[in-house]
């Protein structure tokens, strides 16, 4: 977690979300939807459990879709709470038990669930939530994005 962070956070300054309204029919109150940056990146599902999460608590998240791209051996998710990189959790997306090893070719779909995410104790109710896949050692290649605004 000691890359690149000014990148990270030149990044998420432009993050806003432009398509996370949530459904009237669903009752899910964390919505993701695909974060607002040029260029655009790819974009994915997620769903939490609890949700909404709960500050100081653990969560679960659940990331699903196609590879729009090759995910690389070495791609690792960043979770970040409120747009600040000192309030991050993550890890590797390749090295979670039971599921299929990287690389992932394009256009192969994808489900990864990503237990014990430490949701920072400050949390407030109204917050975001951003996920990055982000290839190691180049924070600068941010693979994939997805960001919900609870309010
Ligand atoms: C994770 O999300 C996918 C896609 O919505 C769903 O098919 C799968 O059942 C979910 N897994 C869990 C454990 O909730
Ligand atoms: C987090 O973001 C929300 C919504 O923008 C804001 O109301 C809240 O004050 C922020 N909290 C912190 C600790 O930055």
């Amino acid at each position: 977690m000691t890359r690149n962070l000014y990148f990270l956070l030149y990044l998420l300054a432009t993050i806003t979300p432009i398509n996370a309204i949530p459904h009237k029919l669903d009752k899910r109150t964390t919505v993701f939807g695909q974060c607002s940056l040029t260029p655009a990146l790819p974009t994915f599902q997620v769903t939490v459990s609890p949700d909404p999460v709960v500050a100081g608590k653990l969560a679960t998240y659940n990331f699903s879709g196609t590879a729009q791209t090759d995910f690389p051996n070495d791609m690792e998710i960043f979770i970040m709470f409120n747009d600040t990189e000192s309030t991050l959790d993550g890890g590797d997306f390749c090295n979670i038990p039971g599921n299929p090893a990287c690389p992932i070719k394009r256009g192969t779909s994808f489900n990864r669930l990503f237990s014990s995410v430490q949701i920072p104790e400050d949390l407030p109710a109204s917050h975001t939530e951003t996920v990055l896949f982000i290839q190691a050692d180049s924070v600068t290649s941010t693979i994939a994005c997805a960001v919900a605004t609870v309010s």
